[in-house]
């Protein structure tokens, strides 16, 4: 099983940027945790972050036949990107999209993610935290499309 996780624009300067709100770790070092994880449950990773939103529809769209599910954390572009969205769609794999920050506590325009209404599932709010608690639902995600799959060779 694959998993692709997408950063999107400024979590580059995760440490640097706002540290009363996303904390003090590195993105590098949150993407060191992930694998560790990811090794120790023989998951194949892979990490990609761009400040760009066609390169993360172009990434989205490569993950079609490469991965069997994406974690995401799309930022800012949760709240604007209607390309970034059309591509989750488009690909039909389980996505997870995760918030550092709990956006339903902070301003307005961060209340609604127009990306996360095409994904499986969202974590908001739980810190770097949030990425492991993304990859323990995409594992049951995956458990249950096999599940599904075996049940459906019976029927
Ligand atoms: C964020 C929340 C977004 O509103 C913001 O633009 C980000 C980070 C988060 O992880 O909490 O860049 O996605």
């Amino acid at each position: 099983m694959k998993i692709v996780v997408i950063q999107g624009p400024n979590l580059n300067m995760l440490g640097i940027r706002e540290q009363h709100i996303y904390g003090p770790m590195k993105l590098e070092q949150i993407h060191q945790q992930m694998k560790k994880f990811a090794d120790e449950n023989g998951i194949d990773i892979e990490f990609f972050q761009s400040n760009l939103e066609g390169e993360i529809v172009d990434k989205i769209q490569e993950c079609l036949g490469d991965a069997d599910g994406i974690i995401i954390n799309p930022a800012a572009y949760s709240h604007t990107s209607i390309a970034i969205r059309d591509a989750i769609s488009a690909v039909r794999l389980p996505v997870i999209e995760v918030h550092l920050s709990n956006i339903h506590a902070r301003e307005e325009f961060r209340k609604h993610s127009i990306t996360a209404e095409v994904c499986a599932s969202v974590i908001a709010g739980a810190g770097p935290f949030g990425y492991h608690l993304a990859m323990i639902a995409m594992g049951q995600i995956f458990n249950e499309i096999k599940a599904h799959k075996e049940a459906q060779k019976r029927a």
